[in-house]
């Protein structure tokens, strides 16, 4: 229900940007309770796997593996970090692929000093270019993981520990608690670690397999709504049968406010800037962005181009207005009902997402390689563009109340802020403006409510 209440919200709520941000933020609160649940990806989880490749007179070697089954959220820079607490008193003697990031109190042990002897040690993954005999494999990315459907072959990350003052048989040994991933904010929760049967490995000629002496996996799932207090994308319409431009609505990410925080956003043209983007701040993940009436990081821009007999164009532009990002892979979830005919895209991959397999109405567009999978810093380069063409179905195909604009966006995962409805562009003579907003309203509700439905 916190779904239709946000939904209901937003669009009564279009008269005054400030009620906008306060519903926003009241019907988060009501989703904080509710379990972490992504409709466009219901399944969605990262999943941790530990496998116990051997034992040692003290305790026991484990490959600890992450893998992203997530469909469109990645992790990205400065990467992920695993945090759990030992069931007793282990230490890591040793550690590839990885490292903790406190060494903690290690002054029990006399000669050999372990890596780590916290209780809740926090482990981090190495950098790119880490000499060969302290990798392994899929190490040492920065705790970059890619999305499941964007590059499979890098959507999991792993690193080897080697603990100590632990148990020595698959009866002794105690399965660590309370798993906190960061990726690299919060945003996840993890389940408690649960044995399951020890995973099997085949050799690379596909001749003998093998298998660890224990696995446990740890399964955490991500919730928008826990990782962040303030929205960073929102959306912007136009149409070529109404010269009016929905802007993103004001103060969605933030308002630029002079007098209590000043140098919260920067000018395009101001002098500072040069400062800004080459100097210090650079290395900074809060972001810098370009002062806007949405203050938002990100912007994405859909067009409704032109319309040929049996066909209708959109251009979708999404522009980089932070100074401190390159965003690296992203991705752009869109949810529009015509993508069950959609014909061609230009310069942009893509691949229908169908979480409920009878509705065929989800895309994931992301960058070609080498060609527009980087979106630079905000500047006369911080943007990429593409253009789909869809086929006309004659029984649903409307320009009417809004039909031709997207019911959602998503920007690397994280949900886009859309106009209230009643603000799109309209075609010229529609029907009186109440009953358009009023009919849009109820169609929103209709398919939420039919949303809901589709999973329970
Ligand atoms: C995690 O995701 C995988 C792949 O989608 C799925 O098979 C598995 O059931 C999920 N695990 C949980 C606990 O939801
Ligand atoms: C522990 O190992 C024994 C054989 O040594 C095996 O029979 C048993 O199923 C294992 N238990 C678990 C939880 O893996
Ligand atoms: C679990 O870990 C988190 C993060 O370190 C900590 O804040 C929390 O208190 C821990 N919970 C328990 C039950 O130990
Ligand atoms: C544990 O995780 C691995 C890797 O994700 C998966 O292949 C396996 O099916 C999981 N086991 C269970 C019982 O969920
Ligand atoms: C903040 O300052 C800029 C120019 O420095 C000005 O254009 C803008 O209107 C000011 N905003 C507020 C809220 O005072
Ligand atoms: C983004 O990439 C460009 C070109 O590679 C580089 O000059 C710039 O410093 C990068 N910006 C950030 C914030 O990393
Ligand atoms: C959804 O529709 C598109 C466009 O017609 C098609 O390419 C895609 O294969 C469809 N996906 C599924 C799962 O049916
Ligand atoms: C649109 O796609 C649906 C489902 O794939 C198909 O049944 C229908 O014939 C298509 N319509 C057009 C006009 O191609
Ligand atoms: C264009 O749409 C806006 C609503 O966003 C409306 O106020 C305006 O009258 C429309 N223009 C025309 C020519 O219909
Ligand atoms: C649209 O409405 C305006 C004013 O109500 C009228 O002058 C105009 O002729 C109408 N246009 C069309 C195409 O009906």
């Amino acid at each position: 229900m916190g779904f239709c209440l946000s939904l209901i919200g937003r669009s009564i709520s279009s008269f005054c940007g400030c009620t906008i941000l306060l519903l926003f933020l009241l019907s988060c609160s009501c989703f904080t309770s509710t379990e972490a649940y992504d409709a466009l990806d219901p399944n969605g989880n990262i999943t941790i796997k530990w496998d116990i490749m051997s034992w040692t007179p003290d305790g026991y070697v484990a490959v600890v593996t992450m893998y992203n089954f997530q469909q469109y959220r990645h992790i990205q820079a400065p990467g992920w970090s695993l945090q759990w607490t030992w069931a007793k008193k282990e230490v890591i003697w040793s550690m590839l692929g990885g490292q903790t990031t406190e060494q903690g109190d290690c002054s029990r042990f006399k000669g050999n000093v372990p890596h780590c002897c916290k209780k809740d040690p926090v482990v981090v993954d190495l950098l790119p270019g880490t000499p060969y005999n302290q990798q392994i494999a899929n190490c040492c990315k920065g705790g970059v993981v890619s999305s499941w459907v964007q590059d499979p072959a890098n959507a999991a990350s792993s690193f080897q520990v080697s603990v100590g003052s632990a148990g020595t048989t698959n009866k002794t040994v105690r399965v660590p608690k309370n798993f906190t991933l960061k990726a690299p904010g919060p945003g996840y929760t993890c389940g408690p670690a649960k044995i399951v049967k020890p995973s099997r490995f085949v050799s690379q000629d596909g001749r003998r397999v093998t298998q660890a002496l224990m696995t446990w996996n740890v399964t955490c799932t991500y919730s928008q709504f826990l990782s962040q207090k303030t929205p960073t994308c929102c959306v912007s319409l136009s149409s070529f049968y109404n010269d009016t431009i929905v802007p993103c609505p004001t103060c969605t990410c933030g308002c630029q406010n002079n007098i209590t925080q000043p140098g919260s956003c920067v000018e395009e043209d101001s002098p500072y800037l040069a400062s800004v983007v080459s100097g210090s701040g650079k290395n900074s993940y809060t972001p810098l962005v370009q002062c806007t009436k949405h203050m938002c990081p990100i912007r994405v821009h859909w067009h409704v181009k032109l319309s040929y007999k049996e066909y209708w164009r959109v251009k979708v532009t999404i522009t980089n207005f932070n100074y401190r990002m390159n965003y690296t892979q992203w991705n752009l979830v869109v949810q529009h009902p015509n993508f069950d005919n959609l014909t061609q895209i230009f310069s942009f991959n893509y691949k229908s997402l169908t979480p409920y397999a009878a509705i065929n109405d989800t895309a994931m567009l992301w960058g070609v390689k080498f060609y527009n999978d980087l979106l630079m810093q905000a500047g006369p380069l911080g943007n990429v563009q593409s253009e789909l063409l869809f086929r006309k179905d004659k029984s649903t195909f409307t320009f009417e109340k809004g039909w031709a604009f997207p019911r959602r966006i998503y920007f690397n995962g994280d949900n886009c802020v859309m106009p209230p409805p009643d603000s799109y562009p309209w075609l010229p003579n529609a029907t009186s403006r109440t009953s358009t907003s009023l009919l849009t309203l109820i169609m929103v509700l209709l398919s939420a409510l039919l949303l809901l439905n589709a999973h329970v």
